[in-house]
């Protein structure tokens, strides 16, 4: 267990660093991450690299015993090089170039960019290849896709389109350019989705959908190269790259496929436990958390400040969904810039406070438990199916009003969070076959390939639960020919009769055993085709149609839910097909209340979180033992306003 901070000592005089340092140590602080805004400094003319001021304040770190993660700085590019080569900054829609005066003022498909972004990586990792207090890289900052509308960028579309696509003809055909006399007669044509005349959102769904994938490719082609460099010169340290949760423009499996683990940068408001669960279903193992809040944060204005204890929770609520680093961002809050707002561990004062005791607290606590928690990871038996291209899909075509993939997952996990229920978020493609259960958001890219897995996985024992809007499109994003859910119609054993695009309407579900709930956003109309009914609608046309399915086929069985509900309906409706299903599940869990386990060779540790201001009663799942009192616990347990339990258990 590692606890962590974001450090810029060259936001700071040289005589301050050993004083920050010894105050890290103080606090139990063993790594910091530095360096990936630096460029202007690491190299202040083109070609003159400068690594003494980062060796010295490596040394004064290193005699305290903190190790270094190392960030590539080319988030931020230097004013020289903007200057030198003004075609690196990004244009927008309008073709209009982005400034430089913040940061990420470059287009990532750009060729002398890339040049210099490999010139600072190489140098970079010759210079620190075997610095004993450096242990890995992270490579730039939160990366998202390359959305540029660059000259550049234009040319690697179209031979991005050609490498897929093999010829115009055959893009013409896939996109089917045919509709208001798109077809392309020369690569030269096909756009990048500028703004039209109708806007930027009425071009060719098919080109918007590619534009995104092309996008996104852009930004993992640009991250490769640095990893490639940073492998070649530093074969022993670890590379990994600061993700943003529940961001998607960039195919979050993609950008992993070359790195060591993911980290991720936590900023919490609400409960964070459905983007730590992203996090750790990317790569399928445990994460750190890159940069975590620590006070204030906002740039011109700031948010609430984190109340006594909120530090606390939100580090167990990491660890205790798979975080085994948490690096607080930053150390001290800077005296200048655009963040000058966003708070550090220390004020601009530099003297050590409240949260910098509660950190400290935190790191003795973690170092205390480390024994229970080193070697584990969570293991759940529910799995969300979770693919930017289906998120990208319904970005560019809602559908309805409010209708996104992101709602559908979130409706899910907070309805199996509130019941206790552990749950992985894995890629369509990932192995299915350890899992009770399978939710499949709206997957309305279908192909036959994914249907067919699926088919499988239930055909031999598994379980899904399969939702609105899934085999409405092809992965060219072309509507699919044949009644919804397309290739999954056998697998539902129900057909979509009519829908109606409910948007901010309301309609209400009845269930077969006499519930009754709220319905929003969309609802399809089934025809039972071998399914049985388990809800109906109450209201409209097409009160008493019906809304929810269930459906045995092999050894497993599948649900169809034609509807988004109120949040009450899933703690209810999952409760109930956990119990079908034999899934342990906690009753009365209080909201706000959160229980997760990561499991090991020597048993399973249980952390319970309170995410809220108030105290609670828990009662707990099974009897554990409380490692810290060195005492079993068979009684409901009392928390404290954002109070952590940490206990361990057999199973
Ligand atoms: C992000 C970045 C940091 C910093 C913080 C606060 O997470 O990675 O560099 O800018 O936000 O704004
Ligand atoms: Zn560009």
């Amino acid at each position: 267990m590692i606890v962590g901070v974001d450090y810029y000592p060259e936001h700071w005089e040289e005589e301050r660093w050993p004083v920050d340092a010894d105050l890290m140590a103080e606090a139990g602080i063993t790594v910091v991450r530095m360096a990936e805004f630096a460029w202007s400094r690491l190299e202040p003319a083109e070609g003159r690299f400068e690594f003494a001021w980062l060796d010295r304040a490596l040394d004064v770190l290193a005699s305290r015993g903190i190790q270094a993660v190392l960030g590539t700085p080319t988030a931020a590019p230097p004013a020289w090089l903007v200057e030198k080569h003004r075609d690196i900054l990004p244009v927008d829609e309008l073709r209009q170039p982005r400034e430089f005066g913040a940061r990420l003022h470059r287009c990532l498909a750009n060729p002398t960019f890339r040049r210099y972004s490999r010139a600072i990586t190489a140098a970079m990792a010759a210079h620190y290849a075997s610095h004993p207090t450096v242990i890995g890289w992270q490579t730039d900052n939160e990366l998202t896709a390359n959305r540029c509308y660059c000259d550049h960028c234009a040319q690697a579309f179209r031979a991005w389109l050609e490498q897929r696509y093999g010829s115009l003809d055959a893009l013409n055909a896939a996109w089917g350019t045919v509709f208001w006399s798109q077809d392309y007669s020369a690569w030269s044509q096909v756009p990048l989705p500028w703004r039209t005349a109708c806007g930027a959102m009425a071009h060719n769904p098919s080109l918007l959908l590619d534009y995104d994938r092309f996008a996104s490719d852009t930004a993992v082609a640009f991250q490769r190269e640095q990893i490639e460099l940073l492998r070649e010169h530093c074969p022993n340290h670890f590379v990994t790259h600061n993700y943003m949760g529940l961001h998607d423009s960039v195919d979050y499996y993609a950008l992993a496929a070359d790195l060591d683990f993911v980290s991720w940068d936590n900023y919490p408001t609400a409960s964070a436990a459905l983007p730590h669960d992203v996090m750790r279903g990317i790569l399928r193992k445990n994460f750190w958390v890159m940069e975590q809040r620590c006070g204030h944060t906002g740039w011109n204005q700031m948010s609430p400040a984190p109340r006594p204890g909120q530090l606390r929770v939100w580090a167990w609520q990491a660890v205790a969904h798979g975080a085994d680093a948490v690096v607080f961002f930053r150390w001290r809050s800077c005296r200048s810039g655009t963040e000058q707002f966003w708070q550090g561990i220390l004020n601009h004062d530099g003297q050590p406070g409240r949260r910098y005791r509660e950190i400290a607290a935190l790191a003795e606590e973690l170092k205390a438990l480390a024994p229970e928690l080193d070697g584990t990871t969570p293991r759940n038996p529910v799995a969300i199916l979770y693919a930017y291209d289906q998120i990208w899909a319904l970005q560019i075509q809602p559908n309805a009003p409010g209708l996104s993939y992101r709602r559908f997952v979130e409706k899910y996990h907070n309805g199996f969070t509130r019941n206790g229920i552990g749950v992985d978020v894995v890629a369509t493609d990932a192995d299915l076959a350890g899992y009770r259960l399978v939710v499949c958001p709206p997957l309305t890219l279908l192909d036959e390939a994914l249907a067919a897995r699926i088919e499988r996985y239930v055909a031999d024992g598994g379980n899904v639960l399969l939702s609105a809007r899934t085999g409405v499109k092809d992965e060219r994003n072309i509507a699919r020919a044949e009644p919804l859910p397309g290739p999954l119609a056998r697998v539902a054993g129900a057909v979509v009769d009519e829908y109606d695009a409910l948007g901010e309407g309301t309609n209400a579900i009845e269930l077969v055993t006499g519930a009754r709930f709220k319905a929003s956003t969309w609802c399809d109309i089934l025809r039972e085709d071998g399914a049985e009914v388990v809800a109906r609608y109450v209201g409209d046309y097409y009160a008493g149609r019906t809304a929810i399915t269930r459906h045995a086929l092999g050894k497993g069985k599948a649900w169809y839910v034609g509807t988004l509900a109120e949040p009450r309906f899933y703690l209810h409706f999952l409760r109930a097909i956990a119990d079908e299903l034999g899934i342990p599940r906690v009753t009365g869990l209080p909201s706000g209340i959160e229980i997760a386990a990561r499991h090991g060779n020597r048993g399973s540790v249980l952390v319970v979180t309170n995410l809220t201001a108030a105290p609670h009663e828990v009662e707990l799942p099974m009897p554990c033992w409380d490692p810290v009192a060195e005492a079993m616990v068979t009684e409901p347990i009392a928390l404290d306003p954002y109070g952590v339990r940490v206990l361990r258990t057999k199973g």
